[in-house]
């Protein structure tokens, strides 16, 4: 059955549950939820771990020392359920000091307070043994143009994530970054809008070993890209420290909706993506249970992330299992993709002093659709 366990790592914000529903049109329709609350019912459905914002778990402006005195009947139960903290993450977005964002808001002094606010939650991420430190640059961004110099904006990026690397290098800490991108909302434009824009940004740090990426499905389909693509790619940099599931349908407002729902074929590709691609991190989801659900429904939601994944995670193996689609596969010539251009020794010269009929070679299908038929039929569920 389609039954988590503990085996399966998944873990949630406990902003996601936790979301009582207000948004710009209407205020709160579900009780504050404890934290303590939290860790017991996503332990009950299965879950591995729970993550948080500082702000989350304790007022803005709260000292860690205080923080983690608050944090204690939480801690309780984290021992109690035997969940894990993998996660932390800091709310740079709320308060109306973050109103032109923080790491690059074009006040100095806000840039220096949200640096300062950042280490903060990084000792307290580390006190509760997260070993991922998510950064979401909601408001680092602009909704016109002369109003933020790019260039600039950028360089005091590199700058807070410099600063923030040797503050965890010095401490010995055993954690790592990881950006997530966004294209717009809550800003019309946000810095670092995707994948391949945050992964040509770490380069350009100094220490980018301890920046990767916290890729989300709705936000690179927001931008009309393709997710299982991107977190590919971020694998084959190296740089998929973790990952935000949910669902989003085409590119809209942020739709944040549990996984699996929204773009269907777009979460197959994902989960095939995720189990045979490499990554061994936390499967985290980021969703919010729509507005219309009391507390049952938002439970129902959470365990619907879940079971989606492992549906999908199966459908998945018995497609890469089943001999007609290893024969498609085959036929598509995937085995080729994956041998190098050129043979052992060879060089420039050989390939172009090769005979070569490019009208015989044009004639080729490549077969994709019926392999691509294939996927579909496991996904609809007659296969
Ligand atoms: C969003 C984002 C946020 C961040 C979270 C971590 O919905 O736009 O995904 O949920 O992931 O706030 O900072
Ligand atoms: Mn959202
Ligand atoms: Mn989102
Ligand atoms: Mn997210």
């Amino acid at each position: 059955d389609f039954t988590p366990t503990r085996d399966d790592r998944f873990s949630f914000g406990f902003w996601t549950v936790g979301w009582q529903g207000v948004d710009v049109f209407g205020g709160a329709v579900r009780p504050p939820l404890d934290p303590v609350e939290a860790v017991h019912r996503l332990s009950d459905l299965g879950a591995w771990g729970i993550t948080f914002h500082d702000d989350d778990v304790s007022d803005f402006g709260t000292s860690t020392a205080q923080r983690l005195e608050q944090l204690a009947p939480f801690r309780r139960a984290l021992e109690e359920t035997g969940l894990v903290v993998p996660m932390v993450t800091t709310n740079l977005f709320s308060h109306g000091v973050f109103r032109d964002g923080g790491f690059t808001n074009n006040d100095r002094d806000v840039r220096r307070y949200a640096i300062s606010k950042v280490a903060d939650a990084i000792d307290l991420a580390v006190e509760l043994g997260a070993t991922t430190f998510v950064a979401w640059g909601g408001r680092e961004g602009a909704e016109s143009g002369a109003a933020k110099d790019v260039r600039a904006a950028l360089d005091r990026y590199k700058e807070a994530f410099d600063l923030l690397g040797d503050y965890v290098v010095e401490q010995d800490y055993d954690i790592r970054f990881a950006i997530e991108p966004k294209p717009n909302e809550p800003r019309g434009d946000i810095l670092l809008p995707t994948i391949g824009h945050a992964l040509a940004f770490i380069n350009e740090l100094e220490r980018p070993e301890l920046v990767g990426l916290n890729p989300e499905v709705g936000h690179e389909e927001m931008a009309g890209l393709n997710y299982a693509h991107g977190i590919a790619q971020a694998l084959w940099h190296g740089k998929l420290f973790h990952l935000d599931l949910n669902g989003q349908t085409g590119p809209r407002y942020d739709q944040d909706l549990r996984f699996g729902a929204g773009n269907a074929r777009g979460a197959f590709w994902t989960v095939d993506t995720v189990e045979t691609g490499g990554y061994d991190g936390p499967r985290h989801f980021d969703f919010k249970p729509p507005r219309t659900e009391d507390m049952d429904g938002v439970w129902a939601s959470a365990a619907g992330c879940m079971r989606n994944y492992l549906v999908l995670k199966e459908k998945s193996r018995a497609f890469r299992a089943d001999p007609e689609v290893q024969a498609a596969l085959e036929a598509s010539r995937l085995d080729q993709l994956a041998t190098p251009t050129l043979a052992e020794g060879e060089g420039l010269a050989a390939l172009r002093a090769e005979a070569f009929d490019p009208d015989e070679a044009a004639a080729r299908g490549m077969g994709f659709e019926h392999l691509d038929q294939l996927a579909l039929e496991h996904l609809y569920g007659i296969r």
